[in-house]
């Protein structure tokens, strides 16, 4: 008895101590949880459970993510300023950041539960404004002619939560970055086994609404469907066929070709405050020792409107191909990023004179001497003596047209370019990758957009100073908000 009264004074006494030192630790323990959230934005969870990267890496790349994502939320209006026929493509801003991911369809669609064959459905997020109806009708059914017994149901969700259902999620057209919090919940719905796909036509430098924050770097998307050749399932601007028949070989008119060149540089431009170099100054530059004509919002002459019209498109060709070279200056820097100014500019019957990815990656895709890499040069007056000479010697001008009799150049419109994301021939690819994998998921390696596959794909503008002194230093800061300007 007397044993028991000792031990419950005991325990009377101690209980409160213990208690007191019990909440003292949870009070310690909510702040510092806290701390972290409101201050590194970060769950409690996901700090905990994710290994910490080496530390000069994961400054650097949060500072990355902070400086084109957290940091500028609002100002990153992503409206394009060009229109597509009677459609204008308005993406809202004020969704940014929101749970909504800007759509106005809420009802998942689910494959029908009576489904005697296999059913794959493909959810798209971040398709917003008019793409939705620019790009495709959705939601739709496709077949795939390699896979019979497969329903494959596309389809665009409104709400984070509606991806639940989805066996594979499309991150397309992410115009409007993605905020912690939405990469918090997109990952809390995300079902056992489901496949993410980075879709991107922009390169690295301009993609930056699919950033995922560093530390989810490994699990994010599994493939990627982008304009680079080695993508999971690519998609390029255009590409070169050298002809298979040698016999059916076309011969350029080259006396037609020389009277229709009545003029000496064109550039058509109207994105003029690009992000990763300044290609405006470049060409001012370059103007003040060689004669340009400048058309779109950057020059001082206009063609048309700028639409996306066919009349339109008509007449800016033919305008192009009066000049002897345009001007095809990438945005960024990166190896593969070779967009439609430089394919069209072939297809037309011009000579691109190339910035953006480097002299031996163009060589590598391009027809066989078609172009002029700005990096062969030592400096501007190498380059402009050099335009001049051919502007003089026809035999050495005629050289860049000589492929034209070797292969073909392949390219899509703008719009169709666009479009080839959600169409059969795509989305049954990535089915294709989706059902391949489900049977053995873990022998595949994760796509990592911070990674050498994506992010390292971007390098400095030329291996010559002259160039990259047109580079933006890291602290530069645009005039324009929206990255379109
Ligand atoms: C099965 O699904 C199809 C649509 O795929 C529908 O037309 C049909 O009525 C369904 N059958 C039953 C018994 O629910
Ligand atoms: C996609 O990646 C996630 C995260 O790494 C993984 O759990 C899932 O099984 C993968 N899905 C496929 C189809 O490979
Ligand atoms: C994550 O990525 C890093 C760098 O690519 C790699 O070393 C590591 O093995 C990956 N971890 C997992 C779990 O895939
Ligand atoms: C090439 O073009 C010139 C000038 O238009 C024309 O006179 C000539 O007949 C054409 N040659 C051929 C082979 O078509
Ligand atoms: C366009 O601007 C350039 C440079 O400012 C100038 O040299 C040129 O004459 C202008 N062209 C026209 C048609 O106004
Ligand atoms: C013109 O170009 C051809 C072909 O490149 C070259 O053989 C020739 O020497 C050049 N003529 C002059 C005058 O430079």
């Amino acid at each position: 008895m007397a044993s028991t009264n000792i031990d419950h004074k005991i325990r009377y006494r101690l209980i409160p101590k213990f208690e007191l030192l019990f909440l003292s630790v949870c009070v310690v323990v909510a702040l510092v949880l806290s701390f972290g959230y409101i201050y590194l934005d970060v769950m409690p969870d996901y700090f905990h459970n994710y290994p910490k990267p080496k530390m000069s890496q994961a400054v650097e790349d949060i500072l990355y993510f902070e400086r084109f994502v957290l940091s500028e939320h609002d100002p990153l209006d992503l409206n394009f300023p060009i229109s597509l026929e009677n459609t204008d493509l308005h993406v809202n801003p004020k969704h940014v950041g929101s749970m909504n991911l800007c759509s106005t369809r809420t009802e998942p669609l689910h494959c029908p539960s009576n489904n005697t064959g296999r059913c794959v459905k493909i959810s798209v997020v971040g398709l917003c404004g008019n793409w939705v109806t620019v790009l495709r009708k959705l939601p739709v059914k496709i077949s795939c002619p390699a896979f019979e017994k497969t329903d494959i149901f596309l389809d665009h969700v409104g709400k984070v939560e509606a991806i639940e259902k989805a066996h594979v999620v499309l991150f397309s057209f992410v115009a409007n970055y993605l905020d912690m919090n939405v990469w918090l919940k997109l990952r809390f719905y995300r079902s056992p086994g489901q496949m993410w796909v980075f879709q991107s036509e922009e390169s690295p430098v301009y993609a930056r609404g699919y950033m995922m924050p560093w530390f989810f770097r490994n699990e994010t998307y599994n493939i990627s469907n982008t304009y680079h050749t080695s993508a999971d399932i690519p998609s390029p601007y255009g590409y070169y066929e050298p002809f298979r028949n040698e016999n059916s070989n076309p011969v350029v008119n080259v006396t037609q070709l020389l009277k229709d060149k009545t003029n000496l540089i064109i550039w058509i431009c109207s994105h003029c405050e690009t992000l990763q170099w300044d290609r405006t100054k470049f060409v001012f530059d370059l103007q003040r020792v060689i004669n340009i004509d400048t058309f779109g919002k950057c020059g001082n002459l206009s063609v048309c409107s700028g639409k996306w019209t066919t009349t339109c498109n008509n007449e800016i060709d033919k305008r192009v191909s009066a000049y002897k070279f345009s001007l095809a200056l990438e945005n960024s820097c990166c190896e593969d990023y070779v967009t439609e100014k430089f394919w069209h500019a072939l297809v037309i019957g011009t000579v691109p004179i190339v910035t953006g990815p480097r002299f031996e990656n163009y060589n590598k895709v391009a027809p066989p001497g078609s172009f002029i890499h700005v990096d062969q040069f030592n400096s501007m007056e190498h380059l402009r003596d050099y335009l001049e000479y051919l502007d003089k010697n026809d035999t050495a001008y005629l050289e860049y047209f000589k492929w034209k009799s070797l292969g073909t150049v392949r390219e899509h419109s703008i719009r169709e370019h666009y479009q080839n994301h959600l169409s059969n021939d795509v989305i049954c690819s990535i089915a294709d990758q989706y059902l391949h994998r489900q049977s053995s998921p873990n022998e595949f390696k994760m796509f990592d957009l911070y990674g050498p596959e994506w992010k390292g794909t971007c390098h400095h503008c030329g291996k010559h100073m002259w160039i990259r002194n047109y580079e933006h230093p890291l602290n530069h800061r645009r005039k324009s908000k929206n990255i379109w300007d």
